[in-house]
């Protein structure tokens, strides 16, 4: 049976699902309700310093990109960090971590980038007995246009800084959030470990205007006719988080670094792949306010029957298999050969594969056969591209099949090889070496 128990940077929790910082974790009566439903742990909604607490707008904070079934894929806001009270915040936060001990409690900050603002929270914090500190260095919005949030994030000296004051004036293991508004995610990534970081977390939001509203020439959501960027989450963010998640996991620089996935996670599944992309736990934000709380009991069971399935016992046991196959281009097999193969019994006769193809592709599907309407691949034109997999209506009813080695691919002539062979050896390639790199 799966053990789903998850130790982050000495953090314990009973499974790896951890409520991200967002309005989910704002107060204690929604914190108390996500533990009972089964979430391993929360980051609390980000702190500010002490003093009249930030303003919200009081009209639409957020925005949304829907699939054709109106399910929400994207999801963007503008929302600031926390606009209750410190002391409110904190006295609640106390009493929380006291009604839970077995559940993690992590409290994000964000006050202004100079030391005697980091000395004066951290102390505070440390006081409630939460299990450690997140730093936001990734709200997009409002805040880092005063200088916090994704403004320190995106300069991995004040990273480094910032990170090196946490250590140094607090005991709580330190996870630094990071912001995925920058062009290379490593960069912080290693400030923040040079800083003594004890795991980074990623991605917050990314820079993102959701719509234009036509009738009023206002982004959306759109303020009495004005709109602004926001911050953009939820499935349609997950590809990039995986990227960036996978980027530093196989950074030689933060080798080891934990990290906590964020960005999409909707299904048990997702976990899965953040995970074994090299995460040690993930964080959900959209997901459960879109579908509220109780997603957690599918994500936990659904994890443990497919760790089940595959003789994982633990989550260690499959944390970062996958980040080992991530490679740069040239390093992957240019002698893998696959060819699409539609099922006649599947195929509904729509003919969007051969358009797809046709149009913007190798040409390689027939649409026609005897005069009669008939989608089929010709091998010969065939490059493997999958873009028609991707194009069809109909799941698994085209599949891409490797050829054999020993077998003839009918485009080029070539015999399928079965050896590995790269870029860096091809003959195309005028700085080819002679044997191949990996
Ligand atoms: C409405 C909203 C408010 C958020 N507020 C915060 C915040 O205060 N601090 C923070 O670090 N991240 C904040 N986030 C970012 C989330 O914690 C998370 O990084 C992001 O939404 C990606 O995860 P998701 O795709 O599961 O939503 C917020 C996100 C949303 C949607
Ligand atoms: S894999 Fe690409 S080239 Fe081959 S049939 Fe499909 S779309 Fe055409
Ligand atoms: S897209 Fe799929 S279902 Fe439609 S014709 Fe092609 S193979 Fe058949």
């Amino acid at each position: 049976m799966a053990d789903l128990r998850n130790n982050f940077v000495g953090i314990k929790s009973p499974n790896p699902f951890w409520l991200a910082s967002a309005p989910p974790t704002d107060k204690a009566y929604n914190v108390e309700r996500a533990f009972k439903a089964g979430w391993g742990g929360v980051v609390w909604k980000t702190l500010g310093e002490e003093g009249p607490p930030v303003v919200n707008v009081n009209g639409p904070r957020y925005g949304a990109i829907w699939s054709s079934d109106r399910r929400l894929v994207g999801f963007n806001n503008i929302e600031l960090i926390t606009d209750r009270p410190l002391q409110l915040n904190l006295q609640e936060i106390k009493q929380v971590k006291k009604n839970w001990p077995d559940r993690a409690l992590v409290v994000s900050i964000m006050v202004p980038c100079n030391e005697d603002s980091w000395k004066a929270i951290l102390p505070l914090v440390e006081e409630t007995e939460a299990d450690g500190i997140e730093l936001n260095f990734g709200c997009p919005h409002g805040m880092s246009e005063r200088g916090m949030g994704a403004a320190v994030g995106q300069v991995p000296e004040y990273v480094e800084m910032v990170v090196r004051w946490c250590k140094q004036y607090s005991r709580m293991p330190v996870i630094t959030k990071l912001t995925p508004n920058v062009t290379d995610v490593r960069r912080p990534a290693r400030a923040a470990k040079n800083g003594g970081t004890d795991a980074v977390s990623l991605i917050n939001t990314i820079n993102s205007i959701t719509g234009v509203d036509l009738d009023n020439m206002s982004p959306t959501p759109s303020i009495d006719g004005k709109g602004t960027h926001g911050g953009y989450c939820g499935p349609a963010a997950k590809p990039i988080a995986l990227h960036m998640v996978a980027d530093i996991a196989r950074d030689k620089e933060t080798l080891g670094l934990p990290i906590s996935g964020i960005g999409g996670v909707t299904t048990w599944r997702d976990a899965a792949e953040f995970i074994a992309l090299g995460a040690g736990n993930v964080q959900v934000c959209t997901a459960a306010m879109v579908y509220g709380f109780k997603i957690v009991e599918e994500m936990v069971s659904g994890l443990a029957n497919w760790m089940d399935e595959k003789g994982y016992r633990t989550i260690e046991e499959f944390s970062g298999r996958a980040s080992r196959n991530v490679t740069d281009w040239q390093f992957l097999n240019l002698d893998y050969i696959t060819k699409a193969t539609i099922n006649q019994d599947l195929c509904i006769k729509c003919g969007r594969c051969h358009i797809a193809c046709e149009d913007t592709s190798h040409q390689a599907i027939m649409k026609e056969k005897n005069g009669v309407r008939h989608f089929e691949v010709m091998n010969d034109e065939c490059v493997g591209c999958n873009l028609c997999v991707n194009v069809c209506p109909v799941e698994d009813c085209i599949t891409m099949e490797a050829q054999a080695p020993g077998t003839v691919d009918e485009r080029t002539g070539r015999i399928v090889t079965g050896k590995y062979s790269n870029w860096t050896t091809h003959p195309n390639n005028p700085m080819r070496v002679t044997e191949p790199a990996e």
